[in-house]
């Protein structure tokens, strides 16, 4: 029978890149446990990340018995590139950061101690994604490894799949779903090998739903499929009713069991239309969903079960029935708890930000792709492959159409069950061909946070619409910066408070609740994530976009909100109670309650009563005294039970400047950062052919001196940004200048036109 032994401990680590740890043990170790990562601190520090190759070390000791079997190394995930050596030889690797892959390592065990050495990188590599992206690329063997010995005959192990079985299903008629099994047999040895495949559908009362064998005949490999009907099975019905059977398969030979796999399956529909949004078995379902990143406070991206258990339930109190999994392949963990708390999930690829240059074919795309739907093709959780997001960020062009369709091909061809997605970027026009590319479409939009107005976002839902009827729409991202040591009577963007969150949050919810062709939308981000990049709202190496920070610890006031729209589990909730120290006399007290029938005590003293099914009520020009004023409220379900939430502020005197950021003059600046250069006197500039223009990309300009002092003259030294370095190969000043966040008038890019068309290029 095929065992699986973990082989978490007992690990050596070093920083020190050697190529002699490849064979040799490692002198000046550090003993470690997996998972592991090794920019757990500084990948969150914003103070500079440690990148380059590492190695992790471990014996192996083999008996006599074993090594006549056939053995594999599970590696749950290598971030983000990776080779495995065994007794100094190369034996396989990983490109794929996020996926699970397995090596076969028989040829290169003896019976007794072995070496095991894998050297992990997390360098930026510009063929493998993500080459650039707004989190940390976080470095270690962060998931784990198995070692799998197994017998002769067994289940596909290398096909990428996980268990070498894929189960599909269809609902063929009204009560009837048609469920496909199918996979591949593998066996080791020349001799033919003869036997049978049990498979059993099992309840959840233990009853058996089905039980069938198929004979089997394997000289080498052999595939099979199953095709069974299932008639008016139990409905997996979501976070109501995460229904699950599982389907055990057993594979008998020579009446011994050689391989066994239990695969947990709902039967579902999911419907998408691009007028009435999403039906779940027949059943309207907005999308309220949150998006997830894998890391947490400390310990990066070394997730154990208890860190991701604690995430779900998190996100079960919120009463989310949806989750954008980003930006990449998470751990199966996870996506096996979506199964079983009935989540709907978007499952993506890190094809992020930019594409490569380098890589025509774009392979490393193509084989996460290929990567993550084998993996996780039977979680029955998953309604869509997401197979890029904001890939447009530095330019919009015909290639970049032609790579993700190339990936839209591919996942339909690899699952024909599942909706195909991808996440734009707001430049991207409604108009544009980009979005006729998958099944639906998602918008990342932070209107009233890096441009425009917040009430722009219902404004940019609707013309979409009405552009593109046809297209089912969501919105993939939105949210702004919250650190919630900062608050604001007056709330406004980029002021990083948790009263500004609450605004924006609340104006979305409603957006998305108005319109029934909106079908859904993903908060960016249930939890404060590590980015090292990042400087800004008074915290450096982390987003701070999560209703909940980074170490879980504070859920900030919007998660209530959101609480107080998504879940049926009744509360109340004071927002504000961070904001203790107040400096005016009368306050308006923001409660946050699920229930509508609130009354509010100040001092133990009744001062009034509030009935509204408005999830955020207002107590308007609550007068505290000076020092400590005690806020009580209570709320009211229709049996009869209390529910209540107290907080406790302290009447100042004085404005606490605590809760402000000072504001950056580079921040002041930003607004009309052109207005140093002459742009009175610019006419539209006729491009010359054989010169430079703001048509070329800013790595053709860096060629010629010339073009580059003109491009450095108006943007310094932007271009030796690392985030530039990986864009200048795709970015032209024109690109540019779509991004609102560069800020360039028409009139600038003129002016720079006609400058670099005056330099010619030379001539091959
Ligand atoms: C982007 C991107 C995210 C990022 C977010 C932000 O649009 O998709 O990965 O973190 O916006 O700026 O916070």
């Amino acid at each position: 029978m095929l065992s699986l032994l973990n082989l978490n401990d007992k690990w050596l680590f070093t920083k020190e890149n050697n190529e002699f740890y490849v064979e040799k043990q490692i002198d000046k170790a550090e003993p470690v446990t997996l998972p592991h990562c090794f920019n757990a601190i500084d990948g969150q520090s914003g103070d500079g990340m440690f990148k380059g190759e590492c190695c992790y070390q471990r014996k192996l000791n083999i008996s006599n018995d074993d090594i006549n079997k056939f053995i594999f190394l599970e590696i749950g995930a290598a971030s983000i590139i990776c080779k495995v050596y065994i007794n100094g030889q190369l034996a396989g690797g990983s490109e794929c950061g996020f996926s699970m892959f397995r090596v076969f390592i028989n040829p290169f065990l003896k019976a007794g101690e072995n070496l095991i050495s894998i050297m992990v990188d997390n360098r930026s590599h510009d063929d493998i994604y993500p080459l650039m992206a707004d989190f940390s690329f976080y470095g270690g063997l962060y998931r784990g490894v198995n070692l799998i010995i197994s017998e002769e005959l067994h289940f596909d192990l290398m096909d990428n799949g996980k268990n070498g079985i894929y189960l599909t299903q269809k609902n063929i008629d009204k009560d009837i779903f048609e469920l496909k099994i199918n996979g591949k047999l593998v066996n080791e040895l020349s001799e033919a090998k003869e036997g049978k495949i049990q498979f059993k559908l099992i309840d959840k009362e233990e009853k058996i739903a089905f039980s069938k064998a198929l004979d089997i005949k394997v000289l080498k490999e052999t595939k099979f499929e199953l095709i069974e009907e299932i008639v008016n099975p139990n409905l997996w019905e979501g976070v109501e009713n995460p229904y699950l059977y599982k389907l055990e398969v057993e594979l008998y030979c020579e009446n011994k069991i050689y391989d066994k796999k239990i695969i947990e399956i709902g039967f579902r529909t999911v419907e998408i239309t691009p007028d009435k949004g999403v039906f779940l078995n027949g059943k309207a379902t907005k999308l309220n969903g949150v998006s997830r990143h894998q890391d947490f406070a400390g310990v990066g991206n070394a997730l154990t079960k208890e860190h991701m258990d604690l995430d779900m339930s998190i996100i079960k109190e919120i009463g989310a029935n949806s989750i954008r999994l980003s930006h990449y392949q998470h751990n199966d963990y996870f996506y096996t708890l979506c199964d079983r708390v009935g989540i709907l999930v978007w499952a993506e690829i890190p094809f992020i930000s930019v594409p490569t240059t380098s890589d025509k074919e774009n392979k490393n795309a193509k084989d996460q792709l290929e990567r993550l739907i084998k993996q996780a093709y039977n979680h029955s959780s998953i309604y869509c492959w997401g197979v890029q997001n904001e890939i447009t960020i530095a330019i919009e062009n015909e290639t970049i159409y032609e790579m993700v369709k190339e990936l839209s091909d591919m996942a339909r061809k690899l699952d024909s069950s599942r909706f195909i997605a991808q996440a734009n970027i707001h430049s991207v026009a409604n108009e544009s061909s980009l979005n006729e590319l998958t099944d639906l479409v998602g918008y990342n939009l932070y209107y009233g946070w890096y441009y425009k107005e917040m009430q722009d976002l219902e404004k940019r839902l609707d013309e979409f619409h009405k552009t593109r009827p046809d297209i089912p729409v969501m919105v993939t991202e939105y949210g702004v910066d919250t650190n919630p040591k900062l608050h604001s009577y007056n709330p406004v963007v980029k002021d990083y408070t948790e009263e500004y969150q609450l605004l924006f949050h609340n104006n979305a919810l409603k957006t998305f609740n108005e319109r029934s062709f909106v079908l859904g939308g993903y908060v960016w981000a249930m939890f404060d994530f590590g980015s090292e990049i990042r400087n800004e709202g008074g915290t450096k190496g982390k987003n701070q976009k999560g209703l909940v920070t980074i170490d879980r610890k504070i859920k900030k006031d919007t998660f209530y909100l959101y609480k107080a729209y998504w879940s049926k589990d009744f509360f109340v909730k004071l927002a504000g109670s961070r904001f203790i120290n107040r400096h005016k006399e009368l306050n308006d007290i923001v409660v946050i309650s699920n229930l509508d029938n609130i009354k509010i005590y100040l001092n133990s003293k009744f001062i009034s009563e509030i009935n509204t099914n408005e999830p955020m009520k207002t107590f308007n020009d609550v007068k505290l005294t000076l020092g400590k004023n005690i806020i009580k409220v209570e709320a009211f379900d229709d049996d009869g039970n209390i529910y209540t939430d107290e907080m406790i502020l302290n009447r100042v005197k004085e404005i606490d400047k605590n809760y402000i950021l000072p504001k950056h003059e580079d921040e002041k600046h930003v607004i009309n950062w052109f207005e140093k250069f002459d742009l009175s006197n610019v006419q539209e500039v006729a491009i010359k052919e054989g010169y430079y223009s703001t048509f070329d990309t800013i790595e053709k300009l860096y060629e010629n001196e010339n073009a580059k002092e003109v491009f450095r003259k108006y943007f310094g030294d932007l271009s030796e940004t690392p985030q530039f370095k990986v864009m200048k190969g795709l970015m032209t000043i024109d690109s540019m200048s779509k991004r609102s966040r560069f800020n360039i008038p028409k009139e600038l890019l003129s002016a720079i036109n006609k400058e670099l068309n005056i330099v010619p290029k030379k001539q091959d």
